[in-house]
């Protein structure tokens, strides 16, 4: 495990930017997992400044999603469908044949599961999934306690995260309570792995990943176990972390 604190969320933005930038220069036809919510928003405008000024370029590239909400149509601003496609997809040269999100209103949630991990392995394999984190520790969905040899399923969401995500919605009545999420075990088959995170509410989260006990009730923590994962993070993420000590251990 390697960690990079920096000072702040643009810092965290242009770090975790330059790492997938970085994996596209030496691979351009790679397969990037990727992931929503708030943290990752400012390594996409960075992503996009780098695309235009020509640096990267995403023609070769495959993208799967980690997840997505259930009953949610693809053009509900809400749905993970159109924040990739808003703040993402339509300002980058990337092939839509090639884009990949689960479709949380599939008839069938299991057999589309199965043919999204089907893909995956068809396209080679994950070379560079970027992760956010949730304020209980779940990584794509996975909350706590999702058992950590799930692949892509449907998970039911936690009340905290239900709370969480309302931020987005006009009313926590409108959160959808189901998604169909990669599964941890997914995600632990990934190449190489980075984590972004950012304020003070992860700081906590972040500690039990790191420090904690391996445990599917904190499901980041099980990124232990991963041979190459990056914890990308500003200093108020990282704030309950005894750096100098990091500093001898993992870097
Ligand atoms: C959602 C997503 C996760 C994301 C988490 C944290 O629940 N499914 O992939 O990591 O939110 O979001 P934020 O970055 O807004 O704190």
């Amino acid at each position: 495990m390697r960690i990079i604190c920096v000072d702040n969320y643009d810092q965290m933005s242009k770090k975790a930017a330059n790492i997938v930038a970085s994996q596209l220069i030496l691979k351009p036809d790679s397969v990037l997992g990727l992931a929503t919510g708030a943290t990752p928003l400012g390594m996409y405008k960075q992503l996009i400044k780098t695309y235009e000024e020509g640096h990267i370029d995403f023609e070769e590239v495959t993208t799967f999603n980690l997840d997505e909400y259930c009953d949610l149509n693809k053009e509900d601003e809400q749905s993970y469908y159109y924040y990739m496609y808003e703040n993402f997809f339509k300002h980058i040269n990337i092939n839509i044949k090639n884009l990949n999100i689960p479709n949380g209103r599939a008839m069938d949630i299991h057999k589309e599961s199965l043919e999204y991990e089907r893909k995956i392995r068809k396209s080679g394999g994950i070379d560079l999934q970027v992760l956010g984190i949730g304020r209980n520790g779940h990584i794509g969905f996975n909350e706590p306690d999702i058992k950590f040899e799930a692949l892509t399923h449907m998970v039911k969401l936690d009340e905290q995260t239900i709370e969480d995500n309302s931020r987005f919605f006009d009313s926590i009545k409108d959160v959808p309570t189901k998604a169909i999420s990669m599964g941890i075990k997914t995600i632990m088959h990934a190449k190489k792995i980075i984590l972004l995170a950012s304020g003070k509410e992860k700081a906590e989260v972040i500690y039990g990943a790191i420090y904690g006990k391996i445990t599917p009730e904190l499901p980041a923590s099980v990124l232990q176990l991963h041979p190459d994962v990056v914890f990308v993070m500003d200093k108020e993420a990282a704030s309950k972390l005894d750096l100098e000590k990091l500093k001898e251990e993992y870097l």
